[in-house]
């Protein structure tokens, strides 16, 4: 089949994608393809990005370092901004160590595939981000599905590992606050059951970092919970506002990671400027001011859930997702978003499940009451009765 045929087939499904461009970005507002519009797409919850001590940060460290680190940390060693980003980062975790990728796809693909092999069984929640699942196929383990949340059917799998595969290492694999759906794993129970079974538990907080927790520390400190956990996964691109990866656990398995996951020995580390700016996002995060920002944050999710009459959650979610099922139809919807000069992207297959296509709206502590005010009135429009 051409590529041209594909395309055509993914266009007649709704499912193209094209790269729209931005030409500038200031706050929570950006120029896309010469309109202005309010950003409600990223996942920049805490403004980080643009923080003038985080920018500083990457500034400096460009100046003593330059841009690139021109080789991989096997290669030449490890720069002073990394090493001591993975030691605030296994602070920040509660654990013995923690080692940074360029990516957190690559951190997830990296790690699952270092501690994972033929002869062990992973278990993943439906839900899981692409990065876990590709690390898990990759691994060549046995897998293993369980229903998003479920955790009676999670029990059962357990019991099924346990019984055929008793010398395997069984791991789960999920992630604490979900990317697509904006809803929690069950975490305390999570981890009861895997301690129960004798099962590793590998959590991706990517999303959570930043935002739950004392200290923006993610949902296993939310729970006291991260002595237990094996494996803590979480990215430098989210509310930290730059970009990377990182693992926290042991030393011994961060020791393995070092000389077994491809994706770090075979790839140049990351520009040292990231890990300066991501060391000084980690900060604010931690500090008075990154309470306040979680406190800001939480009161724009407040507002909008309830404007839009959604119930109001324990744990604040920042990912709102507007499910509307067919692809068409939300591609429609956020067309006429965008006509109101509000970037909220349509999510589809791949990235959700066929028939659950959504908009899928994202908060910042960044906006400002008057732009939720106005995305409210506008999604009252484009969905009456919402
Ligand atoms: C749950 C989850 N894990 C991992 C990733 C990958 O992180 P990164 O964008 O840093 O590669 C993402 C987002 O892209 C994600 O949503």
């Amino acid at each position: 089949m051409s590529y041209e045929t594909i395309l055509q087939e993914l266009a007649d499904r709704s499912l193209l994608r094209r790269l729209r461009s931005i030409d500038a970005v200031e706050g929570t507002r950006l120029e896309l393809e010469k309109t202005s519009l309010t950003n409600f797409a990223g996942n920049d919850y805490l403004g980080l990005s643009q923080h003038p001590v985080v920018r500083e940060a990457a500034i400096g460290a460009i100046d003593r370092f330059g841009l690139g680190a021109a080789a991989s940390r096997l290669i030449t060693g490890t720069l002073a901004p990394h090493k001591f980003l993975e030691e605030q980062l296994a602070a920040f975790k509660g654990t013995e160590a923690a080692i940074s990728f360029s990516s957190g796809y690559a951190a997830a693909v990296g790690a699952i595939t270092a501690i994972a092999n033929r002869q062990d069984v992973v278990i993943l929640d439906k839900l899981a981000h692409a990065c876990l699942i590709d690390g898990a196929r990759l691994s060549g383990a046995q897998l293993r599905i369980f229903p998003h949340n479920d955790l009676s059917k999670l029990r059962e799998i357990l019991e099924w590992a346990n019984e055929h595969y008793p010398s395997a290492k069984i791991w789960i694999i999920t992630e604490s606050l979900f990317s697509m759906d904006g809803d929690y794993s069950p975490l305390s129970e999570l981890v009861g059951l895997k301690d129960e079974y004798g099962a590793n538990l590998f959590l991706d907080e990517a999303h959570a970092t930043g935002v739950i927790g004392p200290g923006g520390k993610g949902l296993a400190a939310h729970w006291g919970l991260n002595q237990r956990i094996e494996v803590q996964m979480g990215t430098l691109s989210k509310a930290l506002g730059g970009s990377g990866g990182f693992i926290a656990s042991s030393r011994a398995l961060i020791d393995l990671l070092i000389n077994r996951a491809r994706s770090f020995i075979f790839s140049t580390a990351p520009p040292p400027a990231i890990a300066a700016g991501a060391s000084a996002a980690l900060g604010i995060v931690q500090s008075a001011e990154g309470e306040r920002l979680r406190d800001d944050l939480r009161r724009n999710i407040d507002y909008v859930r309830h404007g839009l009459r959604f119930s109001l959650d324990a744990l604040p979610s920042p990912i709102i997702p507007l499910i509307i099922g067919d692809e068409n139809a939300a591609l429609e919807a956020a067309k006429q978003l965008q006509q109101d000069r509000f970037l909220v992207p349509a999510i589809r297959f791949p990235s959700v499940s066929r028939g659950s296509a959504r908009l899928r709206l994202t908060l910042s502590a960044r906006h400002s009451s008057e732009q939720i005010a106005a995305l409210i009135s506008s999604l009252q429009r484009v969905f009456p009765g919402s």
